[in-house]
């Protein structure tokens, strides 16, 4: 097996720390690893014969410095054309998750194979070395509409079947491979210890024995078993590990936060899936966004040098992730020498390739990097290159007919009836033969609820039945299922019905997410508007067992849901085949052998809306089944905490988006239209959004004014009394794009002051307006449902960065009357 056993690393981690005494008694947390306090691992000989290596080295002594550096640096589809390499010989091209073959999210598995012919071609003429060509493959090819969705990962780890995840990695290669492309940037190996982090769903299981062995099924799956001297098969592709280290333990569940913990946590509960994933061959393994104890980890030397590729004996290429080598401190994405020091091969610069392409030249003449060390990098690089096939002309394989095949449809829907976890059942289930049922709530028949983020789009919010012509929703599933038990059912979201059913089941749950758009503040399930617990309560009512199918991300406080429910099952985010749902519920069905269920907690479940899950509901590896059945009396619906005191009432609008509970909407003459992903527009097409990129990706909105509206942030009423009693101010952190051609007012608490003035110049600027200005001019503070709004009378162009409300230190002045 790939690991020393977790035991093991534990005890060297023991024994070392016994002799470096200033290191464990020191108070302070440390960024800086030792590497022989970690677990060793070592790429296997096939990926480093002889033969190969030989021939790298006379490859890369016959390139030149601009053809070195070119091969450090990845560039995405949106941002480089396939002519750009006959200028730049840039050794990477990566698809993210919003971008689509020739500038289309739906491009079909034929226009994948197309493209990336093209940049190979492209980049053969220019610096001989052909690219390597990669995307985020992480639940099947779920950018590529017919493609197989496989359950996401939280899903698979609840299976407990590594067998299954290695023919999901062979499935989900084969797909990847049919059209064109040769790397995943998956697995994720992420160990969540905080379920308000939007990504844990990428993440198997909180238990890092679980996720090693899945590291190495999932390696072995995507890349096959690795021959010295031959590249992998055609229908194989590179693995990505990803993403080192900690992405899941940083504090407070912050996606690109701090993990503050000592070094002996960060090995025994992060590390233990890379050198598993290492020792079955893993090609490349991809850096986090996080930092470790203050620094980021794409500038830690000790843990990108001195562990992974020391300790860890990793000889495959380490990418980095999108731009961000850009927050290390010292650099901006477009200027690095730090992170090529600390040991970073393959730089992610989606849009910044050009100007990170020109200033490392420029770092190595001058010595800020040395030529020894981006020769490490090309090494590796070609290195994979070579395994994959691309320096012998690995074929472009084009094959639609693998996506969504029969053979690869059937492993996703028994992957989804392993995955479901029975939490709750009062013998209602399974569902009997000849039932007239009620299917209710609106993840039923919905394909974006239940295949979730990292899906066509990178949030995953707009997939559709059409995306999937061959996939089959809950609904879908549970209808036939009931018909060939001689039953009838029937489809109604909102729950009414005409005839009362025998039993009825609700699919609800998460809206779609990637991410740092779904942190969230605490683990309760709809902390606001109880939509889904008023439609459990009605159906109850009406004296019809319900059964719950809950659809999420993370394990939610739901505990008022499961009383109203007679069953609860947590089905995660299933994927395209959710018919494999019905497969466990409904019984007696002519032709299908009987299923139980298989599913045991990936992670503890919360007994309230408090994280981390300190006494959980239900521990990691719970499960009842039809054999094992058991009860689960009234539980306690107390959160634990004041959760109207954790709502956004001081924040409305960062990063990209508004944050609950609050909601944006363009408004105009006719009405108002809400911004979720992508472009909005008002009713009258005069207010136009869009996401565009300033810090970070995607972390901005663009409003452009053609006509008289706003732009306006919605919400529940709240009471902002004691901000303003706090002297608080609204802060408007704003880029002018246009300046106003007519008259523009700041509106907080329903009062307008006038804003033109203050935005004359183009350029970056912050409004920052005390509450009283406002109070002053009579507004009510006491109940607020739109505490900002941004209105003009005509043209004007801004980029809205963030809307907030801070306490003022330094006096400020109100702006002028409207
Ligand atoms: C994602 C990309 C996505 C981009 C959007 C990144 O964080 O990983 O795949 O396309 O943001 O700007
Ligand atoms: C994500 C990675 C992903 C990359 C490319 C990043 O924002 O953190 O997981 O592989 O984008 O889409």
């Amino acid at each position: 097996m790939a690991t020393k056993p977790l035991g093991l690393a534990l005890a060297l981690v023991g024994s070392a720390i016994a002799c470096l005494p200033i290191h464990a008694q020191s108070p302070t947390l440390s960024p800086v690893a030792h590497p022989t306090l970690w677990p060793a691992a070592a790429s296997p000989s096939s990926i480093t014969d002889r033969a190969t290596e030989a021939r790298i080295a006379k490859l890369l002594a016959g390139m030149t410095l601009e053809q070195k550096v070119g091969q450090t640096i990845q560039a995405d589809i949106s941002s480089i054309k396939p002519e750009d390499l006959d200028k730049y010989p840039i050794g990477s091209i990566l698809a993210g998750g919003n971008s689509g073959p020739f500038g289309d999210e739906r491009g079909s598995s034929s226009k994948w194979a197309e493209l990336v012919r093209e940049f190979r071609s492209h980049s053969k003429a220019s610096g001989g070395v052909p690219i390597i060509f990669g995307v985020d493959a992480v639940h099947g090819h779920s950018n590529v509409p017919g493609a197989t969705i496989f359950p996401h990962n939280i899903a698979l780890g609840a299976t407990h079947d590594p067998a299954l995840i290695r023919q999901i990695g062979a499935a989900t290669a084969d797909e990847v491979s049919a059209s064109g492309i040769e790397w995943t940037f998956a697995p994720t190996l992420a160990v969540p210890q905080d379920l308000r982090w939007g990504r844990s769903y990428e993440g198997y299981s909180s238990d890092p024995k679980l996720v090693a062995s899945y590291a190495r099924a999932m390696t072995l799956g995507l890349q096959g078993n690795l021959v010295p001297s031959k590249p992998i098969a055609a229908n194989h592709v590179a693995a990505t590990p990803k993403h080192f280290l900690a992405d899941g333990g940083t504090h407070g569940g912050k996606d690109q936060g701090d993990a503050q913990i000592p070094e002996s946590e960060l090995i025994a509960t992060h590390a233990q899936g890379y050198p598993a994933a290492i020792d079955a061959g893993a090609l490349t393994v991809m850096v986090s966004f996080s930092s470790w104890n203050g620094v980021k980890n794409h500038g830690n030397k000790s843990l990108l040098t001195g562990v992974l590729k020391d300790r860890m004996g990793f000889r495959g290429l380490l990418v980095g992730d999108w731009n961000a080598h850009g927050q290390v401190d010292g650099c901006t994405t477009v200027h690095c020498p730090a992170a090529y020091n600390a040991g970073l091969d393959l730089f992610m610069a989606p849009d910044s390739w050009k100007g990170l392409y020109e200033n490392t030249i420029e770092d190595v003449r001058a010595g800020r990097i040395s030529e020894a060390r981006i020769d490490d990098a090309v090494r590796r690089i070609l290195r994979v290159k070579a395994k994959l096939g691309l320096l012998d002309g690995r074929p472009i394989r084009d094959v639609p007919t693998e996506l969504g095949s029969d053979a690869h449809r059937a492993i996703a829907r028994q992957a989804v009836a392993e995955s479901l976890v029975l939490l709750k059942n009062n013998g209602v289930l399974p569902i009997k033969k000849g039932a007239r049922v009620l299917v209710a709530g609106d993840g039923a028949d919905n394909m974006a609820k239940q295949t979730g983020g990292w899906t066509i789009t990178w949030q995953g919010s707009d997939t559709t039945k059409r995306d999937f012509p061959r996939g089959r929703t809950i609904w879908q599933g549970i209808d036939r299922a009931v018909k060939e038990s001689g039953g009838s059912a029937e489809l109604s979201i909102d729950g009414k019905f005409d005839r009362k059913p025998d039993v009825a089941i609700v699919v609800f749950g998460e809206p779609p997410y990637a991410e740092f758009q779904g942190d969230i503040a605490t683990l309760a399930y709809q902390p606001q508007d109880k939509a889904d617990l008023a439609l459990l309560r009605r159906l109850k009512a009406a004296g019809i067992p319900v059964v719950s199918v809950f659809l999420s991300g993370r394990p939610l406080f739901v505990s008022a849901e499961m009383n109203a429910s007679d069953a609860f099952v947590a089905a995660w985010l299933p994927g395209s085949q959710a018919d494999g749902v019905a497969d466990v519920l409904v019984s007696g069905r002519k032709g299908h052998p009987p299923h139980d269920f298989k599913g045991r907690l990936p992670f503890a479940w919360p007994r309230d809306a408090r994280s981390p899950v300190a006494n959980p509901l239900f521990a990691r590896g719970y499960g009842l089944s039809y054999a094992k059945p058991g009860r689960v009396g009234q539980l306690d619906e107390n959160p634990g905490i004041d959760l109207s005191s954790a709502l956004n009432v001081e924040s409305y609008f960062d990063r990209g988006r508004a944050l609950a509970p609050w909601a944006i909407t363009l408004v105009d003459a006719n009405g108002s239209r809400p911004v979720s992903s992508g472009d909005a527009t008002s009713p009258l097409n005069l207010v136009r959004a869009h996401h565009v990129d300033v810090g970070a990706q995607e972390d901005s909105l663009a409003v452009d004014w053609s006509g008289q509206g706003s732009i306006s942030l919605d919400g529940p009423q709240v009471d902002l009394g004691r901000q303003l009693t706090g002297a608080f101010g609204m802060e408007a952190t704003l880029v002018v794009t246009r300046p106003p051609s007519g008259q523009v007012a700041l509106t907080v608490g329903g009062q307008s002051l006038s804003a033109t003035t203050a935005l004359q110049k183009p350029g970056p600027v912050t409004l920052l307006v005390p509450l009283r200005c406002y109070a002053d001019r009579g507004a009510d503070f006491g109940a607020v449902r739109t505490p900002v709004q941004i209105s003009s009378t005509g043209a004007l162009g801004l980029v809205v960065r963030r809307l907030r409300l801070v306490p003022i230190g330094a006096p400020t002045t109100c702006l002028p009357a409207n």
